[in-house]
């Protein structure tokens, strides 16, 4: 039994890059889609990959299994051959070798084992890991959103851990250790059926017992694991949000709940633990009883001449052993019981969907797109109609031409673009690009033909290589160099002491808003994608660096079809075409100059009263 402090902390040693490690080689070997998954199936379909190192462990079990039942019939030979004494030395000093190369082989077959058997372990759950990541990763934001980082971290590390156990040994353990039951209880059979049968009958009982309480527990190890992945969900929400709680002072109650919610889960775990420790007393109550049987009936024959007394030690000694099958056997179990939580909440994550289905495919054209709206209704939430935010939107934007965004927060904007984007799918009406559905193209090919520039630009804790190419090896550093060059970002990069190997703060903590945006366009660049979505940072920028931005807007757009959500007339003065967005609906749109020129027009209103003090 693995003490749960262990998965902890391989929770914590586990290093973050381990699943980007574990993408090169696993990749390929298990399909995304995998169908409902009982116990059986996730067995064979992570071991699968495996299966060599799954035979090997199966020979170094039984291996070692074989060598227990046939140690103390060596022992029982020495014993009788002492006892006899027309018994030569010699004898005696082979059967003692014999006894030496068996049990040395036994020791060897065991830690083998243990190594195989981490082996594997390690291999299929590390194998699911990656799979699960994927899966969750490449599910809707509807469902992201209701999942805190926390809570997934629970579901892939920590329930796949649980599971460690499960893919090493379980089936290994409990067959074998059954065949290890059934092996002495023969043995005891072929020397005495008077022993025998006492020891089957206690076997049995045994055995009723474990199985009794094998359901008990498994509610209990679910809740305290969803009590544990509310402790995570509770710190990751707590700790992104740090600079807001503190500077509203509500440090103290933010502490408050954090006690609560431990202890909830001190509560959960405790009860379950509880259960488990009932199940493993039962077990070491009925060998108790089961030795006093041996010895006594041992006492009984051997007196009575039935039984030799190597015979007798046979019986005690099997006896002790037999403790050790049951209790392999009830700990197996209660693994199980735990994986089975785990198993579920795994299997309900596979369950979930995406909604969004990836398209059966279309090549995009590659340079400028055309962007169509038609009559396009949204809204986030499926079920409530009434919550509609974008409604029948229809516009057209030719190849290379740019559109300026506009209208107040909450309009719809940034949805409009995760629309684009396929984040999202619309309720009714069609978006197409360059004539075709995007639900035609994949998903992959879709998203590699739009560029996206969201209002906050995320930085990873990587180096500033992998954050511009998104860990895309096959970049050269040439090429990068060359577009932050391009974007006016040398000196900056003059300024970093180990130039692109240079490691950047998570959520750009090391770089100023402006810097960020700049890493953003570095980034478009390098995909070169033909249309291009940039949601403006609202902040203010230092004149500059917004110099810089503007001429990198302006290389980035060109020859590209551009969607720019505005906040500064700066940015509206580059569009050739201008929508005013108001409540999800299009309130004016049409050639920037013309309404420009139109007095009456909104855009001309906007203009005249200053649209910076009304959109930002
Ligand atoms: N993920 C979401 N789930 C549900 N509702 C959302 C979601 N994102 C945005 N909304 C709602 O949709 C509406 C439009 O939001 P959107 O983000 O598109 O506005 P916006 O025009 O980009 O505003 P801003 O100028 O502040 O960025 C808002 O009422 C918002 O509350
Ligand atoms: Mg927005």
């Amino acid at each position: 039994m693995r003490p749960e402090v262990a998965f902890e902390v391989r929770l914590i040693a586990i290093p973050s890059v381990s699943l980007k490690q574990q993408n090169v080689n696993v990749k390929a070997t298990i399909s995304m889609d995998i169908p409902k998954l009982g116990y059986w199936g996730l067995l064979t379909t992570y071991i699968k990959p495996f299966r060599r190192l799954f035979y090997l462990l199966a020979i170094l079990v039984l291996l070692n299994i074989g060598l227990q039942i046939a140690n103390p019939l060596v022992v029982r030979f020495f014993i009788d051959s002492a006892t006899d004494q027309s018994t030569t030395t010699q004898t005696l000093t082979y059967a003692a070798i014999a006894f030496l190369i068996l049990a040395t082989i036994q020791q060897l077959s065991a830690v083998s084992s243990v190594y195989v058997g981490e082996n594997l372990a390690w291999s299929s759950t590390n194998l699911m890991r990656h799979d699960l990541a994927e899966h969750s990763y490449n599910l809707d934001m509807s469902f992201h959103k209701v999942k805190t980082p926390g809570e997934m971290i629970e579901r892939l590390d920590t329930d796949i851990s649980a599971l460690a156990n499960f893919f090493s040994a379980f089936v290994l353990r409990v067959t074998g250790n059954s065949l290890l039951l059934l092996g002495i209880l023969v043995v005891m059979f072929y020397e005495d059926w008077r022993i025998g049968v006492p020891f089957t009958i206690t076997v049995i009982i045994t055995m009723i017992l474990l199985t009794y309480f094998r359901n008990i527990a498994i509610p209990h190890w679910e809740k305290a694991h969803e009590a544990s992945a509310e402790v995570f969900g509770f710190l990751e929400e707590r700790l992104a949000g740090t600079e807001d709680i503190r500077s509203a002072g509500a440090n103290e109650y933010v502490f408050q709940q954090f006690g609560d919610v431990l202890d909830f889960r001190a509560k959960k775990w405790k009860r379950a633990w509880l259960l488990n420790f009932l199940v493993i007393r039962s077990i070491f109550t009925m060998n108790a009883v089961m030795l006093i049987m041996a010895f006594g009936i041992g006492y009984y024959m051997f007196t009575n001449s039935l039984i030799t007394l190597g015979t007798a030690y046979v019986m005690v000694h099997y006896t002790t052993m037999l403790g050790r099958p049951l209790r392999e056997i009830s700990n197996q179990i209660q693994d199980l019981q735990r994986a089975g939580g785990s198993i579920l909440r795994v299997q309900q994550m596979y369950e979930i969907r995406s909604k969004i289905e990836d398209g059966p495919g279309a090549e995009l054209p590659d340079d400028a797109l055309e962007v169509t709206f038609e009559n396009v209704t949204f809204s986030y939430d499926d079920e409530k109609d009434d919550d509609i935010i974008l409604h029948d939107v229809s516009f057209d934007l030719g190849a290379g031409e740019i559109l300026g965004l506009l209208g107040r927060t909450g309009a719809g904007k940034t949805t409009i673009s995760r629309l684009i984007y396929r984040l999202y799918d619309i309720n009714a009406g069609a978006i197409r690009l360059s004539g075709i559905d995007v639900r035609q193209p994949t998903i992959d090919q879709l998203r590699g033909h739009v560029g996206m520039v969201t209002q906050d630009v995320q930085i990873f804790r990587a180096t500033i290589r992998d954050n511009l190419t998104f860990f895309n090896n096959s970049v050269p550093d040439d090429r990068i160099i060359e577009v932050l060059d391009d974007l006016g970002m040398t000196e900056w990069l003059d300024r970093q002491e180990e130039g692109l190997a240079t490691m950047m703060e998570s959520g750009g903590r090391s770089i100023s808003a402006g810097e960020a945006q700049l890493l953003a366009f570095t980034r478009i660049f390098l995909q070169d994608p033909g249309l291009i979505i940039m949601d403006e940072a609202s902040s203010r920028l230092d004149p500059a660096t917004e110099l810089l931005i503007e001429q990198a807007v302006d290389k980035l757009l060109r020859n590209r079809t551009g969607i720019i959500i505005a906040h500064r007339l700066k940015t509206v003065q580059r569009a050739n075409k201008i929508m005013i967005l108001e409540d999800g609906r299009v309130k004016e749109f049409g050639n920037r100059l013309a309404l420009m020129a139109d007095s009456k027009s909104h855009f001309s209103e906007l203009l005249i009263t200053g649209m910076e003090e009304v959109l930002v």
